[in-house]
């Protein structure tokens, strides 16, 4: 056991939170203290093996939860699961994503629906839900967005209006939800290159990094540990988006 008592401690739902950046987060809320509902789609192994060693550390402290994000009835369930799992939710980050090319011309209802599902229309819905258990503890929520909400992405039309989506949101909910909630974004460069993204090969990752300031890629660490800060060591920020980006915004 830690030295917090689990019972108490404050509860986090973090979705796709199996692997990758996710999962950095997922354990670094967890070495702060709080409890985590990890949310998976696919990564069910992932998300077994991080909830078995995360409870080995401290019992009881992390449940994994299973839903299609895209499905709009699963997404109030999930808050609904949380809440009986571990009995409140004062936290919601709003991690998971699904991300391809959309060149203009071959976009389809599908592409659609998916880049807008997993980035932008689920993390609302998923806000919704879990307002009154937010600002019942006085919660926060902080949402993925991405450099290219600001300046899009060429060939990725639709996920770069979902990031902006997402970025308008944040800000929205934070004047909706306050002064009771937080809502803040971290906004990533390249932190943890795409896994299944044809488009990122070696000439196109040495170009990206010649284009950032401090010359190489971010970790998934540094991700978790904006999270960390906005969702819980800032209480006078609201509506922010911080770029975690070694600088690289500045010249996209
Ligand atoms: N990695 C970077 O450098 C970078 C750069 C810019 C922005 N970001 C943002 O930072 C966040 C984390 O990045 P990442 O690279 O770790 O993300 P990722 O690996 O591409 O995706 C994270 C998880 O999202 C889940 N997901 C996708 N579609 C879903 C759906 N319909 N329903 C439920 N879950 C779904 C998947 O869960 P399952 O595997 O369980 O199916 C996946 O493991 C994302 O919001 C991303 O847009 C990251």
């Amino acid at each position: 056991m830690t030295a917090h008592t689990v019972d108490a401690s404050p509860v986090v739902l973090i979705t796709g939170a199996a692997k990758r950046v996710g999962a950095c987060i997922t354990r670094a809320l967890h070495s702060r203290g709080l409890r985590v509902a990890i949310h998976y789609r696919h990564a069910r192994e992932d998300a077994v093996q991080l909830t078995d060693e995360l409870n080995l550390m401290t019992p009881g402290s992390a449940a994994c939860f299973q839903a299609d994000l895209l499905d709009t009835d699963a997404l109030t369930m999930l808050v609904a699961d949380v809440v009986t799992h571990f009995g409140q939710l004062d936290y919601l980050v709003n991690n998971a994503s699904s991300f391809f090319a959309t060149p203009l011309g071959e976009i389809t209802d599908a592409h659609w629906d998916d880049l807008i599902g997993s980035n932008l229309k689920s993390p609302l819905w998923l806000s919704q839900a879990a307002m009154p258990h937010l600002r019942k503890q006085q919660g926060a929520i902080v949402n993925m967005a991405d450099i290219h909400a600001e300046r899009p992405m060429r060939g990725h039309v639709v996920y770069s209006i979902a990031k902006a989506g997402i970025v308008a949101m944040t800000k929205s909910l934070a004047g909706e939800l306050g002064p009771d909630v937080r809502v803040n974004a971290v906004a990533p460069g390249v932190n943890l290159w795409p896994e299944h993204h044809p488009g990122f090969d070696d000439a196109t990752r040495a170009e990206i990094l010649s284009r950032t300031f401090l010359q190489r890629a971010g970790t998934p660490d540094d991700l978790a540990g904006a999270v960390t800060f906005l969702l819980l060591d800032a209480p006078y920020i609201t509506g922010h988006v911080l770029n975690v980006d070694g600088g690289r915004s500045v010249y996209l």
